[in-house]
């Protein structure tokens, strides 16, 4: 095969035009960078001449392998100050600094990166860095919300470390969420929209461990990954976000969302009843365990001590099913089903009998086992809801199931129509 044909016969790359602002966390761009390309896509870097000052060319041409410049008289036969959009299947900017952000809202365009903001008619995706003070300047808020409202993806910043010893709002997000957040624009524009304003969501994830001493517990393989997408995609969809996370694989907090952490049943069942008390929609995502040891030794079990006991158990809670038995008025509750069918019963159809059973309005059923779902990066299965209605959810990164139930939200729960809005929110902005 000649390399011509070679080439025809290539995937075609999404090509994705990284935009980098002037701020300390330009460094944290290589890492988005890297990781876009090695997942595939084509990365052409428009930095800022302040990004610049942080992080060199060099560096963003050697890990794109495409030419890097900040100035639109560069090039100016290939015309990059329109091109560059114009040809662009998505655009992130991370950082996006105040700056940046109130020369996108006010359409200025004085360097390369800005004139591609202009040019750009697919989706946009501004990750905000900045102090908690510029941040939440009235000036930024509103540039913020009129970027919105033109369904320009402006992302939730995350908390933390901030340059210097101060903490607070304004830490860019993981590079890792940074990335999930731009594949998922890339497959649907419209998953990011600001559909769940001022809804409180409380999510479970994880596993729960079941201790039988001090240092041995009964534990599951799930690693989270699944509840935290939830979480992830909620919030950017302006939900407040309250996750209550069991044991989990290495995985940064999410952006703007709210973390309780826990180890037992027991304990994730107390606070979940504790958050669900004020949330609008509650989802059940964790692998809660069905028993518990009856007794837990106070001190480590120890071979010398003679031949074990068998460990006896005991029922824990079903705290899907408290939840629905003390659910508030109006309140959405959400489930989740792992199952692995069998000789006699499909796996939709355990899920279905398991939807009457919990009776919650929403079940998320997959099928596990065959390395699908557990500790994997993509899940797929179906949304069962009360009203019967069957949708299936294709193959895909966790992020997207999630935003395939969140989308499926307010037509499948009438209850909380006064909460959701179909739109992107229409802000007022002087
Ligand atoms: N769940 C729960 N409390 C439990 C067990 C499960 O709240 N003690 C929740 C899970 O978070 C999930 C749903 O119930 O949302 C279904 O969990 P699953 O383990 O599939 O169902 P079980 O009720 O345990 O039934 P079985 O394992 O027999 O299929």
């Amino acid at each position: 095969m000649n390399s011509a044909s070679s080439d025809a016969d290539a995937p075609v790359r999404p090509r994705i035009v990284l935009g980098v602002g002037g701020g300390i966390a330009a460094y944290k761009a290589c890492e988005v960078l890297r990781r876009l390309t090695e997942s595939g896509h084509s990365v052409r870097v428009v930095p800022t001449e302040g990004a610049l000052k942080f992080v060199g060319a060099a560096t963003f041409e050697a890990l794109s392998g495409q030419v890097v410049s900040a100035d639109p008289f560069d090039d100016v036969h290939e015309v990059p100050h329109v091109k560059l959009g114009q040809n662009a299947d998505l655009v992130v900017v991370a950082p996006a600094t105040a700056n940046l952000i109130a020369k996108a809202a006010h359409g200025l365009a004085d360097d390369l990166l800005t004139n591609t903001l202009l040019t750009a008619r697919c989706p946009v995706l501004l990750v905000p860095a900045m102090h908690t003070e510029m941040w939440e300047h009235p000036a930024t808020q509103h540039n913020v919300a009129l970027l919105r409202s033109r369904g320009v993806v402006v992302a939730e910043p995350a908390s933390g470390r901030l340059t210097g010893k101060d903490t607070g709002k304004g830490r860019l997000p993981d590079p890792a969420e940074i990335v999930e957040l731009a594949r998922l624009l890339l497959v649907r524009s419209d998953a990011l929209q600001r559909t769940l304003e001022g809804v409180h969501v409380a999510i479970s994830a994880g596993g729960t461990r079941e201790p039988l001493d001090p240092v041995r517990f009964i534990g599951n393989r799930s690693s989270g990954k699944q509840g935290y997408a939830l979480a992830r995609v909620a919030a950017q969809r302006g939900a407040r976000v309250t996750l209550v996370a069991g044991n989990t694989a290495d995985l940064a907090t999410p952006a703007g969302v709210d973390l309780v952490r826990v180890g037992s049943a027991v304990e994730l069942r107390d606070a979940m009843h504790k958050v669900a008390a004020d949330a609008d929609v509650v989802v059940m995502a964790a692998a809660v365990a069905d028993f518990r040891p009856v007794s837990l030794s106070g001190h480590k079990i120890k071979k010398t001590s003679g031949d074990p006991d068998p460990i006896s158990l005991t029922k824990n809670p079903d705290i899907l099913a408290e939840l629905v038995s003390a659910r508030r008025e109006g309140q959405v509750i959400v489930g989740f089903a792992a199952e692995t069918g069998d000789e006699t019963t499909s796996v939709l159809d355990y899920g279905r009998a398991k939807l009457q059973r919990k009776g919650c309005d929403l079940l998320v059923v997959n099928a596990v086992g065959d390395g699908k779902a557990f500790e994997q990066e993509d899940n797929a299965g179906w949304l069962l809801s009360k009203d019967g209605a069957e949708t299936p959810i294709p193959h895909g990164p966790k992020t997207q199931v999630a935003s395939a139930v969140w989308t499926r939200l307010p037509p499948a729960c009438p209850s909380l129509s006064r909460l959701f809005s179909d739109q992107p929110a229409q802000k007022e902005c002087p």
